[in-house]
């Protein structure tokens, strides 16, 4: 041996573990700075503090199973107020749907398309006529509102209004449009819906 290996051997023995040479092997003693420890014990805590939070109380409302209850729980009253919406719908006076109706044909921008009394533009056609392109019932026209035409330019609404509000629309073009006569009307287009 090498007097510069005796030297790192004697640096070595003064870290020797207690009591563990065994057959010439020797254990240095190097412990784990404490910082890292420090990590180790935090991620311990955290585990810790995981489990008990999410797993650990029955029913204390954040494990997974009463989370899902809870959102679909959530839903199904989301569900049962638009449905009680949408009733409210077929209960509303004429003056109602006459003043909700013409507020939300402002309010969502109709007139751009069907001009200002719904006499129709370059763009869209005259709502105030008796000519349909799309049908004229109850349901065709909530269907035309919701779900739109936009290869033919017809905004779908489905995600800008309530179904009330569409309901309300709909009801607004059929009972405060159509027959008003405004001046500038646009030719009638499609057919004429028969009662
Ligand atoms: C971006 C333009 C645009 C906007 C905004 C728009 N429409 Fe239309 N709408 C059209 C066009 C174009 C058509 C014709 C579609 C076709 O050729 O079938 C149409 C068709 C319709 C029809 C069916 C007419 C028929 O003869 O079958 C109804 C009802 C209607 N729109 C109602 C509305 C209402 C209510 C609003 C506002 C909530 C609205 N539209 C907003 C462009 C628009």
């Amino acid at each position: 041996m090498t007097e510069e290996n005796n030297n790192i051997n004697n640096t070595e023995d003064d870290k020797v573990h207690d009591g563990s040479d065994s057959d010439g092997i020797k254990e240095l003693n190097n412990p784990a700075p404490n910082w890292i420890l420090f990590v180790l014990l935090l991620t311990y805590g955290f585990s810790l503090f995981y489990l008990i939070h999410y797993f650990g109380y029955p029913n204390n409302g954040n494990d997974q199973v009463t989370e899902y209850k809870n959102k679909m729980a959530t839903v199904e009253t989301e569900k049962k107020l638009e449905q009680d919406s949408a009733k409210v719908g077929v209960v509303m006076t004429r003056e109602e749907i006459l003043t909700e109706g013409s507020k939300l044909y402002l309010q969502k921008g109709c007139i751009a398309c069907h001009g200002m009394k719904g006499e129709g533009n370059a763009i869209g056609p005259n709502l105030t006529d008796n000519f349909w392109i799309n049908g004229c019932s109850e349901e065709s026209l909530i269907t035309m509102v919701t779900e739109g035409k936009p290869e033919k330019g017809m905004t779908p609404y489905k995600t800008m209004m309530t179904p009330e509000q569409i309901k309300t629309i709909s009801l607004y073009v059929m009972q405060g449009l159509v027959g008003s006569n405004p001046d500038n009307a646009k030719a009638p287009q499609g057919v004429e819906c028969k009662p």
